[in-house]
């Protein structure tokens, strides 16, 4: 989000930095020692632009529906899908979709920065091929342990966007930890994970892009530390499993 900035993580993160340090949402973040995802391993990846910039992540879970991290919310999107480089005009297989009808969930910030979840409607479905594909949601809450894969463009150290879609795994941290990290903003709403001593581990992709456990989805990249990759500092993910029924629900109502 070059241009438009991240005045809400930023914002929140300047609140926050009298309680727990410098928290910031992690639109500017970025995948540490992760690797190029194999191209179009991750087919329900979504990039979100506003004009040309890119901004957020996304996941596609239905053919007309993206879900997203609720502040990454912006009037009108356009939606990659299908991208292995940002680039779509190298991208042969990539879908750009229009969006303007976004909801964000209605307790979003409510304590703050939890619920960071939205969903963002298509203007017309997607076709599904090889390179798009939609993924389910988990009904099933986290188990510390379990090792997920998270998924981003996310600007590199250098500020710049990597050629390639990043790939990393990490582990799930249990409550305990992620509260001792996270105190006065933990909300079931979240988990945390990554924060492995090696570092290898320990860091995220873009917000509202994919943490995929074994298979399906289980979080989207909420926030962190402003410095991300530090041993012991997990990140924190929405907590997917809370909100199956608000997903469903939504999508079919609207
Ligand atoms: C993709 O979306 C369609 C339509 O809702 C659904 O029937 C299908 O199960 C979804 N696929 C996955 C893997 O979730
Ligand atoms: C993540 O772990 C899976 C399963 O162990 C492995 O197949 C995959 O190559 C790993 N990916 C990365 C980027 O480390
Ligand atoms: C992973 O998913 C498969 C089926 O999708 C299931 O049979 C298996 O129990 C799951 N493993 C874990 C550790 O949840």
């Amino acid at each position: 989000m070059t241009a438009a900035g991240n005045p809400w993580g930023w914002f929140l993160g300047y609140l926050l930095l009298g309680i727990t340090g410098s928290l910031a949402f992690i639109n500017g973040g970025h995948i540490i020692n992760g690797e190029d995802c194999n191209p179009h391993s991750q087919p329900w990846q979504a990039a979100l632009f506003l004009e040309d910039d890119f901004f957020c992540g996304g996941v596609l879970v239905h053919p007309q529906w993206v879900l997203s991290a609720a502040h990454c919310f912006q009037n009108s999107y356009t939606i990659g899908l299908g991208l292995h480089n940002l680039e779509p005009e190298q991208e042969p297989g990539s879908q750009m979709m229009e969006a303007s009808l976004s909801i964000q969930h209605p307790e979003y910030n409510e304590p703050s920065m939890a619920n960071d979840l939205m969903l963002i409607k298509l203007k017309e479905s997607v076709s599904l091929s090889d390179t798009v594909r939609n993924i389910s949601v988990v009904s099933q809450c986290p188990t510390p342990g379990d090792s997920c894969l998270v998924s981003g463009w996310g600007r590199l150290a250098s500020g710049r966007l990597p050629q390639v879609l990043q790939c990393v795994n990490i582990s799930v941290a249990s409550e305990e930890v992620c509260k001792a990290r996270y105190g006065p903003v933990y909300h079931p709403s979240m988990f945390c994970a990554g924060g492995g001593q090696d570092q290898k581990d320990s860091c995220h992709g873009d917000s509202g892009g994919p943490l995929i456990c074994n298979g399906s989805l289980q979080g989207l990249v909420s926030f962190g530390q402003a410095q991300c990759g530090q041993p012991n500092v997990p990140g924190v993910y929405t907590n997917l499993c809370k909100f199956t029924d608000w997903i469903q629900t939504t999508i079919q109502a609207s």
